[in-house]
């Protein structure tokens, strides 16, 4: 039975990790780059990413937060123009997501941060990239390959409910 267990486990992480999605980047309602913001003007993550209680979630930055310099920065830019009407309209930027897990997987990001996993160990290095594209997988493959990396729990109820 053990054996079985162990060849179950193995065949669905090599499933898993060959599911991986090609680097391409979404089109955004707003030309926003990393490379300018992070890469030039070397803003941190937490400027705009903050992470609210009970910390799931990194969150999309207000857009007040935007406008704090765009009301005069680049107001002749038709992105920073459409930009501003979200905000006259007061209407949040409908981001497109580039990680996402599915519900039924358990997630947190303070529990990774607190274990010490930094944002371009999941994320590469955002401050290079004009455009967002997805550099590490998020396959039950890619999580479960960190988990023994770190020696953290791999067992199905880690990351799953209980099915029975
Ligand atoms: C000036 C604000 C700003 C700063 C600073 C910033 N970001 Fe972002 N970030 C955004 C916006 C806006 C988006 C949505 C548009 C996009 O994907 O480019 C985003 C999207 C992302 C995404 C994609 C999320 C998803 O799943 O859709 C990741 C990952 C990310 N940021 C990581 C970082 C990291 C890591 C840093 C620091 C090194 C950082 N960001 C700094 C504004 C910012
Ligand atoms: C600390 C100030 C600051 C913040 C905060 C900031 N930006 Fe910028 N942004 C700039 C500067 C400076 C430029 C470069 C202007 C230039 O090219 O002369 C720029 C350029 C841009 C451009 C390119 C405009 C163009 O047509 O060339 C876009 C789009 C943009 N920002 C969107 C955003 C969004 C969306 C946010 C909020 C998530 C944001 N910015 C937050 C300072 C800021
Ligand atoms: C252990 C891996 C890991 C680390 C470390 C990590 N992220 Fe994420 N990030 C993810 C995953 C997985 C998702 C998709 C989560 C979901 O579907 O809710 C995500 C989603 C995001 C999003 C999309 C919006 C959201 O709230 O989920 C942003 C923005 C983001 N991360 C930024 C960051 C920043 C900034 C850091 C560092 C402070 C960071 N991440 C650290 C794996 C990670
Ligand atoms: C950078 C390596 C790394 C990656 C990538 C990673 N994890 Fe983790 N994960 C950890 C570490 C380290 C812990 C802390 C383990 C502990 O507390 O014993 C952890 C903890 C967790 C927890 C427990 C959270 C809590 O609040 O108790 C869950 C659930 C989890 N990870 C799911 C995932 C999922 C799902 C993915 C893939 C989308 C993923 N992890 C990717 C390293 C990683
Ligand atoms: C470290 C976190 C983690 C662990 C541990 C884990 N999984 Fe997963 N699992 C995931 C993630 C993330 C996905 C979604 C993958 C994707 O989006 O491609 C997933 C997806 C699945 C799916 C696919 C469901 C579907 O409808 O697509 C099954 C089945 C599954 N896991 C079973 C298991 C079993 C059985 C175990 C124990 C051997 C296990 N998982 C352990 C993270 C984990």
């Amino acid at each position: 039975m053990r054996w079985l267990c162990i060849a179950l486990v193995a065949l669905i992480v090599a499933l898993f990790s060959f599911a991986a999605e090609p680097a391409e980047p979404v089109k955004q309602p707003i030309a926003f780059s990393h490379q300018h913001h992070v890469g030039t003007l070397k803003l941190e993550c937490k400027t705009c990413h903050v992470n609210p209680s009970p910390g799931e979630m990194m969150t999309f930055p207000a857009e007040a937060k935007c406008m704090a310099c765009h009301k005069t920065i680049k107001t002749d830019s038709p992105e920073i123009q459409r930009l501003a009407k979200f905000v006259e309209e007061k209407k949040r930027v409908p981001w497109v997501r580039v990680y996402q897990v599915p519900s039924f997987v358990f997630w947190s990001h303070k529990s990774h941060l607190d274990a010490g996993a930094s944002c371009a160990e999941c994320h590469g290095e955002v401050g290079t990239m004009p455009q967002i594209v997805k550099a590490k997988g998020t396959t039950m493959g890619d999580c479960m390959s960190c988990h023994s990396k770190y020696k953290a729990p791999n067992d199905c109820s880690f990351c799953h409910e209980k099915v029975n």
